[in-house]
């Protein structure tokens, strides 16, 4: 692990986002100044904010805009997923499809802010990007340890183990755990680094521990739905933690998968930013 030296860094503009929310003087205008002070993120967006994501009849044309109609949080949230895939963006390895990587990262963030919502869940606000994130750690594997990735494809290919035991077998880590330490060193808040490190034991999560769940379930869901892929063949049953936890039934597990197939229908414009 101590091979892997220059991780990616984050946009100075998400630091400095992430700086004002740790600033108890900063208000909404403060972080729609700092948007602003970079074109191609405003840009990105606006194009986000204007998708049939979120379907606004008429055109929003300014960040303090978006700001007003869909709160500080919301576009904070929207900016930072546009830097997490303009910061992965071109990340090419043997053995990884980058494609299919981030179709199953962004069903899982839907999937994820469907079952937050459903459920209404306190860390409604932060799902998304938490299930954007939650397998990050794959990518620096395949980037960074590539020989070891191959090993470990090879190992789920011919042992039929599930990815994070196949990186556990080969590394002693997995991806959970890696992807802990990245959030770490871009000082995310603990609100999306907890899931992430939990999101394949969520029966070990201390804090954060319904966000956590709503991960896991769904990771589940996306992979249950075949939307993109992490790596994986198999599909983790479900915890009996998040099973009580979201109070599942088979009629409740269909409507929420109904909701994630309506909105990875309308998510198109965030897989062209990877494009
Ligand atoms: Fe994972
Ligand atoms: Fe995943």
């Amino acid at each position: 692990m101590e091979e892997i030296q220059n991780l990616p860094t984050l946009p100075t503009v998400i630091q400095k986002i992430h700086e004002i929310l740790r600033d108890p003087t900063a208000n909404a205008a403060d972080v729609g100044d700092v948007i602003r002070q970079d074109a191609s993120l405003t840009s990105k967006t606006l194009k986000l904010v204007n998708s049939a994501f979120y379907g606004f009849p008429k055109k929003i044309n300014s960040i303090t805009r978006a700001i007003v109609i869909l709160g500080f949080n919301k576009i904070k949230n929207i900016a930072l997923s546009a830097s997490i895939f303009e910061t992965f963006r071109g990340v090419t390895a043997r053995g990884f499809d980058a494609k299919r990587f981030w179709e199953h990262s962004l069903a899982v963030a839907i999937a994820t802010e469907v079952v937050a919502k459903d459920s209404g869940l306190e860390e409604q606000e932060d799902a998304f990007v938490a299930g954007l994130l939650h397998d990050i750690g794959k990518i620096i594997i395949a980037a960074h340890l590539k020989n070891e990735f191959l090993a470990i494809l090879k190992s789920v290919e011919e042992e039929g183990l599930l990815m994070v035991e196949a990186e556990e077998k080969v590394l002693g880590a997995n991806h959970a755990l890696i992807g802990k330490w990245l959030g770490e060193k871009w000082k995310f808040p603990d609100g999306l680094v907890a899931p992430t490190a939990r999101h394949h034991q969520p029966r070990l999560a201390r804090e954060f521990r319904d966000l956590t769940c709503a991960v896991n379930l769904g990771d589940i869901l996306a992979r249950a739905l075949g939307i993109g892929n992490g790596g994986d063949r198999g599909i983790p049953a479900i915890d009996g933690v998040v099973w009580d936890r979201f109070d599942l039934s088979t009629a409740r597990i269909e409507k929420l998968c109904d909701a994630v197939l309506d909105g990875t229908d309308r998510a198109g414009a965030f897989l062209e930013l990877i494009r």
